[in-house]
């Protein structure tokens, strides 16, 4: 299997938060030497504790936060991002298909009719029929929303995906939903999807392969059955007892 993505041992800090204007900021060093690879058409999970650096190496990622060291190597041109909160990253005043429009606005030479076919086109490989293009995303529910955020990041024919925590702000039936369409879109599209999650119980459900991350390190990786069944990090045997898994 190819590599969609390599990334070689990254470094990132950020500057302390200053508490008085005469506090000495020191440079906290968040991701501390991540080494990690996606195959094509793979979809890997990312899990560990709230602070670990989950985000920020997805920023990394992206190109969003350029790294103290180290590299990051794309074997595709334009991942995307799915957010965790689809009410807050859609445009409320926008209609979904000006939404959808946009990218290939800004960033090819389609025409008005090649937009419309296109975005029609995504909107219902995301499980949306074409009479929402004309709707705005408060007239939408969680769920469809989610799927109009869906839709817009296939808008440039990524072969890469980062879904940072995508489903935890909707409830558990809907959930299922957005999990089986990434799942089926993986699939028709051959896309890879990096998925980053709290819920190891849904990262069992999505992904083939796992990797644990800790204070800025990845301490276990590898298949989900074989890590899941066999625990070699001591956290990684936490965060299943704590899911109730073992
Ligand atoms: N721009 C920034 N400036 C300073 N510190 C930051 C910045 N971004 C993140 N951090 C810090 O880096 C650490 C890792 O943050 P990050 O958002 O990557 O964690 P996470 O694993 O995604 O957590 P969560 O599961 O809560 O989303 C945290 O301690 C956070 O406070
Ligand atoms: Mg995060």
């Amino acid at each position: 299997m190819a590599n969609i993505l390599e990334v070689k041992d990254v470094h990132v800090s950020f500057l302390e938060e200053r508490r008085t204007i005469f506090d000495k900021r020191n440079r906290i060093e968040v991701l501390k030497g991540i080494n990690m690879t996606i195959g094509e058409g793979e979809i890997v999970g990312l899990v560990g504790e709230s602070g670990c650096g989950k985000s920020t190496l997805a920023k990394v990622i992206l190109g969003l936060i350029k790294p103290d060291s180290g590299e990051v190597i794309h074997g595709s041109v334009h991942p995307q991002m799915i957010f965790q909160d689809p009410y807050s990253s859609l445009n409320p005043s926008k209609t979904v298909r000006f939404i959808l429009e946009e990218p290939l606005k800004n960033m090819t030479d389609a025409g008005p009719e090649e937009r419309l076919k296109k975005a029609t086109e995504r909107l219902k490989q995301a499980g949306l029929d074409e009479k929402y293009l004309t709707h705005k995303p408060s007239e939408l529910s969680g769920g469809q929303r989610q799927r109009v955020c869906i839709a817009e990041s296939l808008m440039m024919d990524p072969k890469l995906l980062i879904a940072d925590e995508p489903v935890s702000a909707l409830d558990v039936t809907i959930q299922a939903q957005i999990l089986k369409l990434l799942d089926d879109l993986q699939e028709n599209l051959g896309l890879s999807i990096l998925f980053i999650s709290h819920d190891l119980r849904v990262v069992y459900q999505l992904c083939d392969r796992v990797m644990v991350m800790r204070g800025g390190l990845i301490v276990e990786e590898g298949e989900i059955d074989e890590v899941y069944r066999n625990p070699k990090h001591e956290y990684t045997k936490q965060l299943l007892i704590a899911s109730g898994i073992i």
